[in-house]
C-alpha cells in the first residue's frame, strides 16, 4: 500500500531540532512565513498517471525546470489548513481535511492536473503536521498552517499541460490574518479590478487567481483599508469576495452569502459558517447579494481559513464609508465562537469535522 511505504516518523532526522520552535513569540504571531523543519514531496509523471509515493524532506528550496508548467503558465493550485493543539490531550487537530482533498481534485480537473487521492492528501497533511509538531502554537496562541501544493512541475514550451506533477506540503506557525488581530476590518469596494468572470477559474484554487488582486490590495492598503471587496465582472453590483476570504451580511437573523457559481470560491470556512449558522437559528441565503444589500446590512463579516472569521467595521462604497455593528454581541463573534471552539477541541464535535492527528 502507498501509506505503508511512507518513511516512518521516528526514523526522521532530528538533529538540529533544538533551536526554533522555543525561539519564537509565541503572544505575537502574525501570518508572516516562519519556516519549519520538513515539508512533504511527492510526485507524478502523466505516464505514471498517478500519484504513488511521497516522502518527508527536510523544508527548503525545491529544483524547478525553468520550463516548467506552473512557472511559465501558472499551471498549479494550492490550499490552506490548520492545525490545533488538542485540548487536555496529546496531539493535534486538523479540520475537515477531506474537504480540502475533494477541492483540490476539483481544482486540478479544471488545471489538467492529476491529482493525490483523498486518502493521499489528508495522510500527507498528517505526516507534515507531525514531522513539525513542535511549530504548533501552544492552545490559544495560533495554529500551524498547513499549505499543499499541486503544480505542474515538469518542462512544457507550448501551451499544455505539463508533462511531470510535484504535489507538496509545507507548514508554518500563524497568528491573526489580518494586522488588525481579532479587531474589526476595514474594506473598500473596487468596480474596477475583479478577481474572476463567468468561465474563469475563480471557483477553484489556482494560484492565478491570486497575484492579480495584490495591486489592488496594495492601492487599498495605501489608503489605509485592510483589504479589497470585489464586484462581479458583469454587472459591478453583486459581491464576490475579499482578496483571501469569503464576505457575509446580516440583517436582523437573516444572513446572506454570494452564492458559489463558479467566480466565488468554495470556502471551507463558509461552509461551516452556514452551517452552524443555519443549526443556531438563523436564516442562511446563498444568493447574489449586492451593494445596496451590503450598504442595509447590519453586520458584514468575512471567513476564510488564515482570517476565520473576521468582522467587519467599515466598507467604504464609492467615497462614501459604511459602518457595521461589531463587538462582543453580533451574530459573527457568536459564530467565530462557535467555530473556533469546535476547531480548537472546546466545544463537542458533534459533526464530527475534526480529525486527530
Ligand atoms: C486561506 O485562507 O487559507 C487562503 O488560502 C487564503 C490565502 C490568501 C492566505
Amino acid at each position: 500500500r502507498w501509506a505503508s511505504s511512507l518513511p516512518q516518523l521516528d526514523s526522521v532526522d532530528r538533529s538540529d531540532e533544538e533551536s526554533g520552535g522555543e525561539m519564537i513569540d509565541w503572544d505575537n504571531l502574525g501570518f508572516g512565513l516562519i519556516p519549519t523543519d520538513y515539508m512533504y514531496v511527492m510526485r507524478c509523471s502523466v505516464e505514471d498517471g498517478a500519484f504513488t509515493r511521497g516522502e518527508l524532506s527536510r523544508y527548503g528550496n525545491i529544483e524547478l525546470s525553468p520550463s516548467s508548467g506552473v512557472l511559465n503558465y501558472g499551471q498549479g493550485l494550492f490550499e490552506g489548513m490548520k492545525a490545533y493543539r488538542r485540548v487536555g490531550r496529546a496531539g493535534y487537530t486538523l479540520f475537515r481535511p477531506e474537504e480540502n482533498a475533494r477541492r483540490m481534485q476539483h481544482g486540478a480537473d479544471r488545471m489538467c492536473m492529476p491529482a493525490p487521492s483523498v486518502d493521499q492528501f489528508v495522510d500527507a497533511v498528517k505526516h507534515t503536521v507531525l514531522a513539525n509538531a513542535r511549530w504548533v502554537p501552544p492552545q490559544g496562541k495560533g495554529a500551524l498552517y498547513i499549505r499543499p501544493l499541486l503544480i505542474g512541475s515538469g518542462p512544457i514550451l507550448g501551451l499544455a499541460p505539463a508533462p511531470e506533477y510535484t504535489f507538496l506540503v509545507y507548514a508554518a506557525p500563524v497568528g491573526n490574518y489580518f494586522k488588525e488581530g481579532l479587531a474589526p476590518i476595514n474594506l473598500v469596494v473596487e468596480d474596477g479590478v475583479h478577481r474572476a468572470m463567468p468561465g474563469g477559474t475563480g471557483g477553484v484554487k489556482t494560484i492565478t487567481n491570486y497575484a492579480p488582486v495584490i495591486k489592488a490590495q496594495m492601492d487599498a492598503k495605501s489608503k489605509g483599508f485592510t483589504d479589497v471587496l470585489y464586484l462581479d465582472a458583469i454587472h459591478k453590483r453583486y459581491l464576490e469576495e475579499v482578496s483571501s476570504c469569503n464576505v457575509f451580511i446580516v440583517k436582523g437573523r437573516v444572513i446572506a452569502t454570494p452564492a458559489t457559481r463558479g467566480t466565488i470560491l468554495p470556502g471551507i470556512t463558509r461552509k461551516s459558517i452556514i452551517e452552524l449558522a443555519t443549526d443556531r437559528g438563523y436564516k442562511v441565503e446563498e444568493r447574489p447579494v449586492t451593494v445596496d444589500d451590503l450598504i442595509d446590512a447590519d453586520e458584514v463579516f468575512c471567513t476564510g481559513t488564515a482570517v476565520v472569521v473576521a468582522p467587519v467595521a467599515t466598507v467604504t462604497v464609492e467615497g462614501q464609508r459604511y459602518s457595521f455593528r461589531t463587538g462582543p454581541d453580533t451574530v459573527s463573534q457568536e459564530l467565530y465562537t462557535t467555530l473556533t471552539s469546535i476547531q480548537m477541541g472546546l466545544a463537542e464535535d458533534s459533526k464530527g469535522w475534526t480529525v486527530a492527528v
